[in-house]
């Protein structure tokens, strides 16, 4: 046996992780992670919220979006470790108490879900447009979600959707 450089047990590779603690869907967690992981990976492989999509990787597509303190992100693109202290919701924690949200309504009345790929992210964008512009025009809401790609649906149903939970969401402050 040729014995680890330093002969000591654990003393081989440096630990590089840090603690990270940060609410998801409003519940405090707190793990070690490596300063190289991204959001995505923390939320899918961590924690286990596999709503938000995993496809390009490179900030093209929109369906790892999540909201970091209210606002969309690509999570492929942030560091878990950045989101320090942070408040990051996923669709997971968007539905309460077994209830959808008006969203999540609106997108299976106006059927705009098909393969679903991109729900997940286009309703935590429109999210977060309807929180600032509860009630956003057609090109408004193109225009929020131009980050999103949709490959099934033309967008049209989407949009629709989009207008009509904007009546039923939470009113912004007036
Ligand atoms: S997977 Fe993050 S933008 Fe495409
Ligand atoms: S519903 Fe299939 S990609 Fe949007």
């Amino acid at each position: 046996m040729g014995g680890g450089v330093g002969g000591g047990v654990g003393q081989d590779v440096a630990d590089t992780r840090k603690r990270l603690t940060v609410t998801v869907n409003g519940r405090q967690c707190s793990l070690m992670v490596e300063p190289n992981r991204t959001l995505l990976e923390f939320l899918r492989e961590d924690l286990g919220l596999t709503g938000a999509r995993e496809a390009c990787d490179t900030g093209g597509c929109g369906a790892c979006t999540v909201l970091v303190d209210g606002r969309p992100v690509y999570s492929c693109l942030v560091l878990a470790v950045d989101c320090q202290g942070k408040d990051v919701l996923t669709i997971e924690g968007l539905a309460v108490d077994g209830r959808l949200h008006p969203l999540q309504q609106a997108f299976i009345d106006h059927g705009a879900v098909q393969c679903g790929f991109c729900t997940p992210g286009m309703i935590l964008t429109a999210k977060a447009l309807l929180d600032e512009n509860p009630a956003p025009t057609d090109e408004e809401v193109r225009e929020a979600i131009a980050g999103n790609i949709c490959r099934c649906t033309g967008y049209v149903k989407i949009i629709e959707a989009i207008r009509a939970a904007g009546g039923t969401g939470k009113p912004a402050c007036t």
